[in-house]
């Protein structure tokens, strides 16, 4: 009998054998960060230590979110391009939460890999074991639903050229060319991070903008739920290296009733809202202060897109600040400490110097001020702009009823 001396995933001709294999490995890794809170508590950063750190933060830096990518952009797509009846009533269900899912597993991510970071260089032996416990906990239950659901469904009904289909587009996430993939015992790539990603989905990006041109927005192509639909969006825009894709503009009005905007950058969303973080004691915080509602602007010049929300603004809980603001690199923390933002100072100097002012005072750990913090919208009006020629634009708008569902509309561009 002959064995590999390599780990052999599932051949690409087998898209869900090799989302399954990808399952068990994120299973293996949340195995080794689940131990490591109390293998640091007892032994610190230690090399051990270190070496699992480095290990967990290379498989969910990457290949975590390609596997999020392969069923966001393509295996769910396809299911709902193809699910009836039943099959579909359960997609409508499952797939918002699938998408809400990814998002706030991603922002738990976002803390821990901070965590991680320092823990792989030896710097800190700090690791939230509530955090990565719920971490773990929202990956594995997510992951069973997958399995539990979506796979059979996928193996049921998508035809051979489907299959064939999802397996290209998921090597070419990963830089492979499909042909590349005939040999059996090929070396582990489900894992391997994009190179470069010219192309998604077979699309080369160059073409993609002149394909976007004679791109259109039907009724019938935006999901039911505004939050899934930007996810849909806010994805394609990252894939195609939308430059700042997470950059939206943030509109206000005070109670002098003059409009006021700026550009922020979106730090989280799912159905809870929005978020983005900054001064409470700036202007935007003042004026959100003096009345909460306000719009969002997203504008993805190379998709031709524009998204417009609308709704209530509240800040964050502290905790959440807080889990941001510790994520943050210790110099960003700073630069939060010792700036009064939109108040007027006499020079660069001065600002050079308060700067370090806090930075002898609190060293590599600034405390968050309390006027620092998170701001989230919670959408009422969500509007989907895609451009078409002549002018002759497709706008899909979602209003929020009493009831806490959505409607949506088609209006006149
Ligand atoms: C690309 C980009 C990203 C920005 N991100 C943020 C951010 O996330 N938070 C923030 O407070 N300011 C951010 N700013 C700065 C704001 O645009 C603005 O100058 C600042 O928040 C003060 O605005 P205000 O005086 O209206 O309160 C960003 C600016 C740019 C150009």
């Amino acid at each position: 009998m002959t064995s590999s001396l390599f780990d052999t995933a599932p051949d690409f001709s087998q898209p869900i054998a090799v989302l399954k294999h990808c399952h068990d490995r994120i299973r293996k890794q949340l195995a080794t960060l689940q131990k490591l809170p109390a293998h640091l508590a007892e032994h610190g950063a230690d090399a051990e230590a270190q070496q699992a750190a480095q290990a967990v933060l290379k498989y969910f830096s990457h290949a975590a979110h390609l596997h999020h990518q392969d069923e966001e952009q393509n295996l769910l797509p396809m299911l709902q391009a193809t699910a009836q009846g039943d099959d579909a009533a359960l997609l409508h269900d499952l797939a918002p939460r699938i998408l809400a899912q990814h998002q706030l597993m991603d922002a738990d991510w976002l803390v821990i890999q901070a965590q991680l970071d320092k823990i792989a260089t030896g710097e800190d032996r700090a690791l939230s074991d509530a955090l990565v416990r719920q971490f773990a906990e929202a990956y594995t239950a997510h992951m069973e639903v997958e399995e539990r659901n979506i796979a059979p469904m996928a193996k049921r009904l998508f035809s051979d050229e489907q299959m064939r289909s999802l397996g290209d587009a998921m090597q070419l996430r990963r830089g492979i060319t499909p042909a590349a993939q005939d040999t059996p015992g090929t070396p582990d790539t489900s894992d391997t991070p994009a190179v470069a990603a010219a192309t998604v989905g077979g699309v080369d990006l160059a073409d993609l903008r002149l394909d976007y041109g004679r791109a259109s927005l039907d009724e019938s192509d935006v999901l039911d739920d505004p939050v899934a639909q930007f996810a849909k969006w806010f994805d394609e825009a990252m894939n195609a290296k939308v430059f700042e894709a997470n950059a939206m503009s943030v509109a206000t009005v005070g109670s002098d009733g003059k409009p006021s905007s700026r550009i922020v950058l979106i730090k989280q969303y799912d159905h809870s809202g929005f978020t983005w973080y900054t001064n409470y004691d700036s202007r935007k915080g003042h004026q959100l202060a003096e009345n909460p509602n306000a719009a969002l602007l997203f504008f993805w010049r190379e998709l031709e897109r524009q998204v417009r929300i609308e709704g209530r603004v509240e800040l964050t809980s502290s905790e959440e600040s807080d889990k941001y603001f510790y994520s943050r690199p210790v110099k960003s923390q700073l630069s939060a400490v010792a700036s009064q933002q939109s108040e007027p100072i006499a020079s660069r100097a001065q600002m050079e110097s308060n700067y370090a002012a806090v930075e002898a005072a609190s060293g590599d750990h600034p405390q968050r001020p309390p006027h620092w913090g998170g701001y989230r919208m919670i959408p009422e009006r969500v509007e989907f702009w895609q451009g078409r020629a002549s002018r002759f634009h497709d706008r899909i708008v979602f209003t929020l009823q009493p009831d806490g569902s959505w409607s949506k509309q088609r209006i006149q561009p």
